[in-house]
Parts: C-alpha cells; sequence; structure tokens
C-alpha cells in the first residue's frame, strides 16, 4: 500500500458502505482508537467512550435502529461513539465531590470532544487502508441504542462507525465551493452568488452516480434533507440521560 501524505488522505475521503469479507486485526482497532484519543480535548476533560459492538445479535438490533441500514451489520468493524460525562461524575464521587450536571455547554464540549476524536479514528483507519462510513442513524432510536448498549446516565450515543476494507469505490461528492464557506473578517453571504454553478455540479455528480436515476441540485438536496423535523425525540431523550436540563 502505498503512503498517501495527510493532506491528500483527507483530500482523498469518501464514505464506503460496501465492505470485503477480509477480517480486521484488533491491533488496527486499537491503533485507531489511541489515534482518536490523540485528538485535542476541551479543557483536557477526554469525555468520549467507544464501545466496539461484537456481537452479531447487538449489530443486528443497531441495524434496524438505525433505519435498516445494513452496513451496521455487515462491517467488519462497528463502533458507537459516545458522549461520556458519567466517568468523570465517578472521578468527582471519588473525592467526595458532586459535578454539576444539565448543562448545555456540556452537551456541547462532548458532542464537539467526540466528534474529534471519531474523526481522528477514521482518518487513522484510512491511513491504514480501511474504509467507513458515520452512522447518526442510531439517533433515530437512541433509547433503543441506550438500553442495547447498557449506556449509563450521563453518557449518550453520539453516532457509530462502520469500518472494514472497502468494496466499492463510490466517487467524492464535491464540495461546496472556498468562496462559500471561507468568510474574510465579516460573516457575509456574497458566496451564494456560486450556488447554481454548485447546483449544476452536483446533479451532474448525482446523474453520475447513480446512472442517470436520480437528478438532485444541492439546493433540492437541502430542502429534502432540512426542510423537515430535526429528530424532536432528542431534546427528550436527552433529558432523560441528564443533559440539556440548563
Ligand atoms: C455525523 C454523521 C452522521 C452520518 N450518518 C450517516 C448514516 O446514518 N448513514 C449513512 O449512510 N451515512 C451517514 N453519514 C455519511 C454522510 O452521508 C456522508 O459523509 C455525506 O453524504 C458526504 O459523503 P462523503 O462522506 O462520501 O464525502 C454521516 C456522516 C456524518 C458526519
Amino acid at each position: 500500500m502505498t503512503q498517501k501524505t495527510p493532506i491528500a488522505l483527507m483530500m482523498d475521503h469518501q464514505s464506503i458502505r460496501k465492505f470485503t469479507s477480509q477480517k480486521v486485526p484488533q491491533t488496527v482497532i486499537d491503533t485507531c482508537i489511541t489515534a482518536g484519543q490523540a485528538a485535542s480535548s476541551s479543557g483536557f476533560v477526554q469525555v468520549t467512550s467507544v464501545i466496539q459492538v461484537n456481537s452479531p445479535e447487538a449489530r443486528s438490533a443497531l441495524s434496524k435502529a438505525a433505519g435498516g441500514q445494513a452496513y451496521v451489520e455487515s462491517a467488519a468493524i462497528f463502533l458507537v461513539f459516545c458522549a461520556d460525562l458519567q466517568r468523570n461524575q465517578q472521578i468527582c464521587l471519588r473525592q467526595q465531590q458532586q459535578m454539576p450536571t444539565g448543562f448545555i455547554e456540556q452537551t456541547l464540549i462532548t458532542s464537539l470532544d467526540t466528534a474529534l476524536f471519531a474523526q481522528n479514528v477514521l482518518l487513522a483507519a484510512q491511513s491504514l487502508g480501511l474504509g467507513g462510513v458515520f452512522i447518526g442513524g442510531l439517533r433515530n432510536q437512541p433509547e433503543t441504542v441506550t438500553k442495547l448498549l447498557n449506556l449509563p446516565q450521563q453518557v449518550f450515543p453520539i453516532f457509530g462507525l462502520c469500518l472494514g476494507y472497502p468494496d466499492q469505490n463510490p466517487g467524492q461528492k464535491p464540495r461546496l465551493p472556498l468562496s462559500m464557506v471561507l468568510h474574510q473578517d465579516q460573516y457575509s453571504n456574497d458566496g451564494l452568488a456560486n450556488l447554481e454553478k454548485y447546483d449544476k455540479k452536483i446533479s451532474s455528480y448525482y446523474q453520475q452516480r447513480s446512472q442517470g436515476k436520480l437528478n438532485l441540485t444541492f439546493s433540492q438536496h437541502i430542502i429534502k434533507t432540512l426542510v423537515k423535523e430535526a429528530r424532536p425525540h432528542m431534546l427528550p431523550y436527552l433529558r432523560n440521560q441528564g443533559f440539556c436540563m440548563r
């Protein structure tokens, strides 16, 4: 395997949803998780736990909970990234201290740290020849996931990650032009002038990827994806787990 430079590795990213049957050695997974741990951590609080789900029964249940995503079952490896304040609560209790909980800021910190951790894991895995895809679909049924994985209070699943040796090369999704995401000094909507061009780019990308079956601009994709409620069950679920009270 030829080694890519770190920048090439990042630029070449594509989600992989089809895997060969080749097993992934545990040492490789351990290395990827250790690389995840090396990511920055807000205030060095280290608020991530990762659950490697090996049981075929649990995989099958998680695949269903994620809306029937078959690759949750078929990937060689499935990891669930959890925001975890519970471990630090235990540490405080050992010193007869109680950590106040329920702050939105804690939800942000645990989510941010965990996302940075997980992206490191994926990049490390990709650098070792693996491919993968994040599974936010786990938040379709967070309570089912919580029961299956025995998650205590102060822990919640952010997303899953399927990993394995790629058995597809789906092609890269073209991102927004730099002019739409990089603002100089102040926020500006000037970049939207480039939307039409990007719409055309995404439309031809989808057509090519679907052999003409899908013809969707980015604007249409955004309407389809965002003009609806966004998992409204998450607020009561998070409150139930001890988050988002204040
Ligand atoms: C937090 C997060 C959750 C995601 N959840 C899912 C998912 O449940 N199922 C899926 O097939 N892809 C999922 N994806 C992958 C995105 O669909 C994918 O990253 C996006 O379409 C861009 O494609 P690319 O990764 O190939 O560049 C998720 C990505 C992120 C960052």
